[in-house]
């Protein structure tokens, strides 16, 4: 057993909750502390409406809260009663000065470092939670180490592997634990310490021990990895279209290929979320920092791709409702950038929202988790746009409906009464593959899904 008994989390986002919610639920003797600046968001982890919808977060929270697990704003009295604390703070793409739109925006990340040191009166292991660029650790190291007080910090990357919508599952049985540290007698310590935490419910041997550099970067490499699969089969679902091949049928006969494996081949209108475009853009920005403009522009082509399978869904709707859907109301099924959660950060709908109000067409978005996110999202434009929790009254009247996110709901819809509400000839354009393309077309939809050949009367 460990010997940890305080941990404080900074930081109480998709990634802190979760996460400190199944440490605090599988470690009864460990005190687990998240704080966060967002008191909203704090006083939501306090009540029963939890700030973020994740499947069988609820239930481990109500495991923990109260008992070893607390949510506040104080973050001074979390920093100086820790042992261990967690960054989990977010670090988006930088929207300004050098870097701009590329690299990892840091500002959030230093600022509590700098917390850390000012309030900090005996030694601490600081963990990187969040995803960080490759030798982030050393800049925590010099901000910590500068203190006088002759106090020791050791810093540690433990990058969070977990997926939206399924974050309850990958935290209780995760692939593997990835925890860095320095080769030193420090580090070491540093390092078990985390892994005896996780060894509560992980098997040793999923819990991997690496150098910090390696750590920091095999976060980036995963996310950049997953969404190179994505824009390989999107790309694909393009020439499929060209050609009648059928990009289902491809994904199938190249996943069933041990050395390829099936995952993330899913065809669709592209990737969302809040990870892999600023994860790739951060990686081309360091590559590009290395001298190394090759690799930076193969990455850069991932998400180059993403945005072009975006702009190429609503040019296949604009090409096939005769070339305008100005004043023609349009359902969008989904905005959040997949099943099972709420978030929509980067999520394709936005971008497809956005082009189809510049061809002002009037546009009605439902989703079951995601309207007020979506209404945030599209900012001033929100006004232009319908927000309809209810699918069948987004649908009424509509000219078409456009499938943005593979909520399972949308597979189990009447069609038949869908249909007979909408104007004709009426469309529907399949942006994650996941309706019964045939049965839509033999009740009389138009139906046009990703990477196959359309389905059409008109
Ligand atoms: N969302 C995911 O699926 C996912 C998965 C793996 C890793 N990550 C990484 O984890 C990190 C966090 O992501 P997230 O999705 O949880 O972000 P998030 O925006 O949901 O949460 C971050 C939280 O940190 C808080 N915060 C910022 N500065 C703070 C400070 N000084 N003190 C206290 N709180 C502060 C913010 O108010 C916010 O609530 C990012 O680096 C992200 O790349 C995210």
């Amino acid at each position: 057993m460990t010997q940890t008994s305080h941990i404080l989390c900074i930081g109480a986002g998709y990634v802190g909750g979760p996460t400190m919610a199944m440490i605090a639920a599988k470690c009864p003797h460990i005190r687990v502390t998240v704080v966060d600046i967002n008191e909203a968001r704090i006083a939501a982890w306090n009540s029963d409406d939890l700030p973020i919808y994740e499947p069988g977060l609820d239930t481990v929270v109500k495991i923990a809260r109260g008992r070893n697990l607390f949510f506040s704003t104080d973050t001074e009295a979390g920093i100086r009663d820790a042992d261990i604390i967690f960054v989990s703070v977010n670090t988006p793409t930088k929207t300004f000065g050098q870097g701009a739109g590329r690299a990892a925006d840091l500002q959030y990340w230093e600022k509590t470092a700098r917390q850390i040191l000012a309030h900090s009166t005996r030694n601490k292991i600081v963990v990187e939670k969040s995803t960080l660029p490759v030798r982030t650790a050393q800049a925590m190291e010099r901000i910590l180490n500068s203190n006088t007080a002759g106090l020791r910090f050791d810093v540690v990357s433990n990058p969070e592997f977990l997926a939206e919508g399924t974050a309850i599952k990958d935290l209780e049985d995760p692939d593997r634990i990835l925890i860095g540290g320095h080769e030193t007698p420090d580090g070491r310590a540093a390092r078990k310490a985390i892994a005896d935490i996780y060894a509560t419910w992980v098997p040793r041997e999923r819990i991997i021990e690496s150098n910090l550099w390696s750590a920091e970067l095999s976060k980036l490499t995963a996310n950049a990895f997953l969404a190179q699969r994505i824009s390989s089969i999107n790309s694909i679902s393009a020439l499929c279209e060209a050609t009648e091949a059928d990009v289902d049928e491809v994904a199938y006969a190249i996943g069933t290929d041990s050395r390829i494996g099936a995952r993330f081949l899913k065809a669709s209108v592209g990737f969302g979320g809040s990870c892999f475009k600023k994860d790739i853009l951060n990686l081309v920005y360091i590559c590009r920092s290395y001298g190394l403009n090759e690799v930076a522009d193969y990455w850069e082509s991932v998400v180059a791709i993403n945005d072009w399978q975006q702009a190429r869904f609503v040019q296949t709707m604009l090409a096939n409702m005769f070339n305008t859907v100005a004043g023609k109301r349009i359902a969008l099924f989904g905005f959040a950038f997949k099943a099972d959660t709420g978030d929509t950060r980067e999520s394709a709908a936005i971008a497809v929202a956005r082009q189809l109000i510049a061809e002002r067409a009037h546009v009605v978005i439902t989703d079951p988790k995601a309207l007020d996110n979506a209404r945030h999202d599209l900012g001033d434009q929100a006004a232009l746009v319908e927000f309809e929790p209810d699918p069948y009254r987004a649908a009424h009247g509509a000219h078409a409906i456009a499938v943005m996110t593979e909520w399972s709901l949308y597979r189990s819809l009447d069609y038949a009464r869908v249909l007979a509400s909408m104007e004709q000839p009426a469309f529907v354009f399949d942006g994650r593959n996941v309706l019964d393309h045939r049965r839509l077309f033999e009740i009389g939809f138009n139906v046009f899904p990703v990477g196959k050949s359309p389905l059409r009367h008109v």
